[in-house]
């Protein structure tokens, strides 16, 4: 027998405050919904108000998913919070979310890997898991990106959203095949030297500023579907599975365009592909589990049923995730 990260429960908030492309226009961006929608897929976002941070976002989600999971928080004793948009530059925002949800056992860490935070967080606390350092945990992505946005920037301020998305795992057993219950494989990968395609152009070690998102957005899609794919691929064949395999793909929610691409070639059709993406425009760390959460709650994704999430991100990191629910 092997331990195995069960995914007992997830959950999402996305915050009331909803912008459409059209109030974009309206708020002066020179855009239109027309552009958005035929480029991205993108329909409108949620911003977080003045005041709201990403703790609080993260907490909700949090909270959702413990109820879904029927746990309280004193029952778990590992938060994972991805996210590139941190309340503060410290403590991390994991912390902040432990003592929201009124707990002081356990521990708690940030992980910082953009779009590809969720994947690198849940394989985190899998890890733990596997090793015995914990029993529940909660991994959450969760962003206020729309803090980053240059609003003179048309070519990335109509992209990204706020939001937040966590699942909790227990650890359980199993036999250690693609048949079990739970995360069955991760794999990671990050290509720093692609720095200058997607960053934000400040930081407390170099301008002393949180910066603006900078982003090439056609050498970042010239790579994503490539790249992305090469990830499906590694993991398939590391678990000697075929993508037929996959009931569901749960990409990270950047561009529907890109979504449609990997799904082509991986020959999956669009009814097993979940995209939410026209909803919430890009949420980085928190758009997986804001996907799954959508796709679980409304019935499609169903106990028993193999899930492959992917995402790729800034520092070109990537990575995927095949999880049995
Ligand atoms: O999570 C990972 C991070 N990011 C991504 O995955 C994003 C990857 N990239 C993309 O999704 C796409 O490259 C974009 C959606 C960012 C852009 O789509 P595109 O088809 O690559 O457009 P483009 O950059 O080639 O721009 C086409 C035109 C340009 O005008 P000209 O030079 O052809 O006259 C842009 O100036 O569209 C113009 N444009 C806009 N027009 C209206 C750029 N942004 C806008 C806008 N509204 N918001």
């Amino acid at each position: 027998m092997v331990v195995r990260s069960i995914l007992a429960g997830c959950g999402g908030y996305l915050p009331q405050q909803v912008v459409t492309n059209n109030d974009l226009a309206a708020r002066g961006v020179e855009t239109t919904d027309e552009w958005i929608v035929q480029r991205t897929g993108i329909a409108q976002r949620h911003f977080a108000t003045e005041g709201e941070t990403t703790s609080d976002l993260a907490t909700k989600a949090a909270q959702a998913a413990l109820t879904q999971a029927g746990l309280s928080a004193h029952d778990v004793d590992l938060i994972v919070v991805a996210t590139t948009t941190p309340d503060n530059v410290f403590p991390s925002t994991a912390t902040r979310v432990q003592a929201k949800l009124g707990v002081t056992r356990g521990f708690a860490f940030d992980v910082q890997a953009v779009c590809s935070g969720f994947v690198y967080a849940l394989t985190m606390a899998d890890n733990a898991i596997r090793l015995g350092q914990a029993k529940t945990a909660v991994v959450i992505g969760a962003e206020t990106l729309s803090r980053l946005l240059d609003w003179e920037d048309r070519t990335t301020c109509v992209l990204f959203g706020d939001g937040a998305g966590a699942v909790v795992l227990q650890a359980g057993e199993g036999q250690g095949d693609a048949t079990d219950r739970g995360i069955i494989s991760t794999c990671l990968h990050a290509d720093g030297t692609q720095y200058d395609h997607l960053y934000v152009d400040g930081g407390v070690g170099s301008t002393g500023t949180f910066g603006h998102m900078r982003m090439d957005g056609r050498e970042v899609f010239r790579h994503a579907v490539q790249r992305l794919s090469e990830v499906v691929d590694e993991i398939l064949e590391k678990n000697k599975l075929a993508a037929d395999a996959i009931d569901w793909l749960v990409p990270h929610q950047a561009n529907q365009r890109i979504i449609d691409g990997l799904a082509k070639k991986l020959h999956l059709p669009p009814e097993r592909v979940v995209m939410t993406v026209s909803k919430h425009a890009n949420t980085s760390a928190a758009s997986i589990p804001l996907a799954l959460n959508a796709a679980v709650a409304d019935g499609r994704i169903q106990k028993g049923q193999m899930v492959l999430m992917d995402a790729m991100g800034g520092g070109f990191t990537r990575g995927a995730a095949l999880v049995r629910m």
